[in-house]
């Protein structure tokens, strides 16, 4: 196996996206991506089930489109890297079980590969290796997480992540109360432009002292968040309009949510970083494409001394690139393939790079 420069194919299957991506070291070759997105928008969310069958449908055409576009083979590749959790049990089925026979088939080596560290694995892409002093801060449907990066092929720690909605996840709820739709991130972040991010102080979770603690003593969530009081707060505002027979002011309820939203996750994150030495940061996720939370982040890393990168938004959401990338990093660092015994973990835990 080519261990200096690896090409290889990366499949991603956690949650709504069927992702094929191809890497040769740390050079993108083509990032394939199949969304079944529409087909959860009436529902208002993901829904497990669905996901799983669109991955079932959409793996095999979205891989032959990711060979064509990269004018390589599967006789070509040195290994082929796969999500095996965190994410969807049923979805992450759908692409190991692919993953596996075509290692079977192939006798390609096969990487079982952690979503959540590919997020951050995906830099090397964009401008190449990733700078020492390494944090990332990770945002979207799924997932609300800083983590600090010592090596990404062996050494990445979870410093603190949402207790219970992850922020899409409150964009897209706070959506649908408000009438909205489906994704809610892009549709608030338009119409928060013409509200008034002061209007309505929404609260700001788990950031009482208790929460917070000292810098000597932290508290038990000091770089934690939850979303689940504010999503609440915006539905007793939306309650007492209607009571009051008053019309909504929709966009300053949404300026205000963000607001509240994109304050305590880069209060929390550069608080993170300046208390662990992290001088570098790099922002992930679907939500990472909110301009109010890259402005705000823009700002208050400067403000620290601290340089942040943020990926093009096409690698930034959940994409099959970003597993070929950190796989390629595994296989570059010398780390055995997995045995192909593996099975997706659902929570598997950032510590767990690949299995
Ligand atoms: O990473 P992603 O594509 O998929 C996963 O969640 O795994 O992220 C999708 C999430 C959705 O919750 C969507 O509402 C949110 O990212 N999002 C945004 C924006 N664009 C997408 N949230 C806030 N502002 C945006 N501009
Ligand atoms: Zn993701």
């Amino acid at each position: 196996m080519n261990r200096t420069e690896p090409l290889v194919l990366g499949i991603e299957s956690s949650c709504d996206e069927t992702g094929v991506g191809i890497v040769r070291g740390e050079t993108l070759l083509t990032n394939t991506v199949s969304s079944s997105m529409e087909e959860h928008v009436r529902f208002g969310g993901v829904i497990p089930e669905i996901a799983s069958r669109a991955h079932l449908e959409a793996f095999i055409p979205t891989l032959q489109a990711a060979l064509d576009e990269a004018g390589v083979t599967l006789a070509d590749l040195d290994a082929i890297a796969v999500t095996s959790g965190p994410g969807l049990s049923g979805a992450l089925m759908v692409g190991v079980a692919a993953a596996k026979a075509l290692a079977v088939a192939t006798g390609k080596p096969l990487y079982a590969i952690n979503h959540l560290v590919a997020h951050v694995g995906v830099g090397v892409l964009d401008g190449g290796a990733l700078p020492e002093n390494l944090g990332a801060l990770l945002v979207s449907g799924g997932h609300t997480e800083i983590l600090r990066v010592r090596s990404l092929a062996s050494d990445v720690e979870l410093l603190g992540s949402t207790i219970d909605d992850a922020a899409g996840e409150a964009y897209d709820k706070v959506a649908r109360i408000l009438g909205l739709g489906y994704p809610g991130g892009p549709v608030i972040d338009k119409l928060a432009r013409e509200g008034n991010p002061t209007a309505i102080r929404f609260p700001r979770g788990l950031t009482q002292p208790k929460y917070m603690g000292t810098a000597q003593e932290p508290g038990p969530h000091r770089y934690d968040w939850s979303f689940s009081g504010l999503k609440t707060a915006v539905a007793r505002c939306v309650e007492q309009y209607e009571a009051a027979g008053e019309p909504l002011p929709v966009a300053d309820i949404a300026a205000s949510f963000q607001e509240a939203v994109v304050d305590v996750i880069t209060a929390k994150a550069v608080l993170a970083c300046t208390e662990h030495g992290i001088t570098h940061l790099l922002l992930g996720g679907g939500v990472a494409a909110n301009s109010r939370l890259r402005a705000l982040a823009e700002e208050r890393c400067a403000a620290a001394g601290i340089k942040l990168r943020v990926p093009p938004i096409s690698l930034c959401t959940d994409n099959g690139a970003m597993i070929a990338a950190l796989g390629a990093q595994v296989v570059m660092a010398g780390v055995q393939p997995s045995d192909l015994g593996f099975a997706p973990d659902p929570s598997q835990p950032v510590s767990q790079i690949s299995l």
